[in-house]
């Protein structure tokens, strides 16, 4: 018998086997002595013991491979990296964040358990990184106003109703490192020409696709031709490019009713199917969620009720964390998303968008009443909770963007995050909505006026899709 054959035929019978044989067989060899190794060939060569050293060799390598498997793992899982890959984004202004005292809280511990990958931020030019930077003067914005955008909502048409400070206005994001461009509606439109783009979330979800529809308004406006009069599920085309946008408003991402109850029942393992049945219309999803997980919520998995948060009812329940919830409805969205067979577009998060209450909570008496960008250092999240959102969201979004990339889908990141912290002057406040109006948010530190700091983020989007 051949002694090239006998081999190749164990392969084929255990094809299975066939990866693990090699690697550790080959470990096997370059760990051992020579002497040892040099006997191990002797044998080969030998055709009366063939059989006898392959089952030999095969019973030895399985050990081996055991025996490797938590060395391997301990060397490329372990967690001792994670700060270098993941540095806090809010601490960049200060030289030596070990001996200054920050403002900030400390770094939420998750960020020292789970293993992660790489964060690669979004760079348009090499050097740059645009989730840092701060915001400066532009004389010449805002760029559309409500007399020229008809997209704009009362709730964030903050120049019908009479906001005083128009300084607001006045400001353009600028990265340390590069410029962001201008919007340019032409290039954008050519980009998206025959193509769709799917704003999937909440309200801010809404407050971005109407403010690109006002930057695109320079060029064309879009025909409206959704297929009902709900304001959450919108579709708006334009004729000369193709082009389509959707707007389904999903604020928790996976199925969520609040039909029985006065909290919340939302099923963190299934994904929620207004969007997720037209996935494949899109070429770009723009996927994003936060701000409805601080409600009163009960939590199911498989259907079964496993947790709540701010319950207040009867039965013992464990508390599952808003961003814990945020968290397991992003990875039912982005399994939905990667395995999906009927879509191959880019799917793009927009990291969650800060508020900015100061003085109360939104329901005392918390208002937003800043007229200027803050600087740095006086970052203040609204609380932990905020923050940690964001931590898990991007979290997230490294883990479905390496499975994605096995399946050949293209993830991106839309992380506005930071350059939103900064804008406290931003928000409607009273002004998106008449002085004596009964609505429940009265002063709103939570969307943003159109114009606005929030155009920033389709300046952006637009980097992103070059
Ligand atoms: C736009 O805002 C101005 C005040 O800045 C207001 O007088 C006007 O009625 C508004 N127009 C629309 C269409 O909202
Ligand atoms: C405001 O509206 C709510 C219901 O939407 C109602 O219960 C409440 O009494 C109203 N308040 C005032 C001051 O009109």
């Amino acid at each position: 018998m051949e002694l090239k054959k006998l081999p190749n035929v164990i392969l084929f019978i255990f094809p299975r086997f066939h990866f693990s044989l090699l690697s550790s067989f080959s470990l096997l060899i370059s760990n051992l002595p020579p002497s040892l190794n040099a006997l191990i060939f002797i044998m080969l060569y030998n055709p009366k013991i063939i059989s006898l050293s392959i089952f030999s060799i095969l019973l030895l390598s399985i050990f081996h491979l055991y025996y490797h498997l938590p060395l391997l793992y301990f060397k490329y899982c372990s967690t001792s990296n994670l700060f270098f890959f993941f540095p806090p984004p809010l601490s960049l202004s200060s030289s030596s964040p070990s001996s200054s005292p920050s403002p900030l809280p400390p770094l939420p511990p998750f960020l020292t358990s789970p293993p992660l990958l790489p964060l690669k931020r979004i760079r348009f030019e090499e050097g740059c990184d645009v989730t840092r930077g701060r915001w400066i003067r532009d004389p010449d914005a805002p760029y559309y106003t409500n007399e020229t955008c008809w997209a704009i909502q009362g709730h964030q048409n903050c120049m019908k109703f009479g906001r005083p400070n128009m300084e607001f206005l006045k400001w353009r994001w600028k990265p340390d490192g590069c410029e962001l461009p201008l919007f340019d509606p032409v290039a954008f439109l050519e980009i998206v020409r025959g193509k769709s783009i799917a704003f999937v979330g909440d309200s801010l979800a809404r407050n971005q696709m109407q403010s690109l529809i006002c930057l695109l308004s320079k060029v064309e406006y879009p025909e409206d031709m959704s297929v009902t009069s709900d304001p959450n599920l919108k579709t708006m085309y334009y004729k000369s490019f193709e082009f389509t946008i959707y707007f389904f408003w999903s604020p928790f991402l996976v199925e969520a009713d609040d039909k029985q109850t006065s909290v919340w029942n939302v099923h963190l393992d299934r994904v929620d199917k207004t969007w997720y049945t037209h996935l494949r219309k899109f070429n770009y999803l723009i996927i994003s969620s936060g701000n409805w997980f601080t409600r009163p919520s009960l939590y199911y998995r498989r259907r079964k009720l496993v947790g709540c948060n701010y319950c207040h009812i009867g039965k013992k329940l464990e508390r599952i964390t808003l961003y814990d919830a945020n968290q397991k409805a992003f990875q039912t969205a982005f399994w939905a998303i990667t395995n999906s067979r009927q879509f191959d577009g880019m799917t793009i998060l927009r990291s969650s968008s800060p508020n900015h209450f100061e003085n109360g909570k939104w329901d005392r008496g918390g208002d937003c009443k800043r007229t200027a960008p803050i600087k740095e250092h006086e970052i203040r999240w609204e609380n932990d909770d905020e923050m940690k959102v964001y931590y898990k969201q991007l979290e997230q979004f490294i883990k479905a963007k390496e499975t994605a990339k096995g399946k050949g889908l293209e993830f991106r990141l839309l992380d506005t995050t930071h350059a939103m912290l900064l804008r406290p002057d931003g928000h409607p406040s009273k002004y998106g909505h008449l002085p004596n109006a009964n609505v429940t948010l009265y002063n709103d530190c939570v969307h943003w006026c159109l114009p606005g700091p929030i155009d920033m983020w389709n300046h952006l989007l637009l980097q992103i899709l070059k």
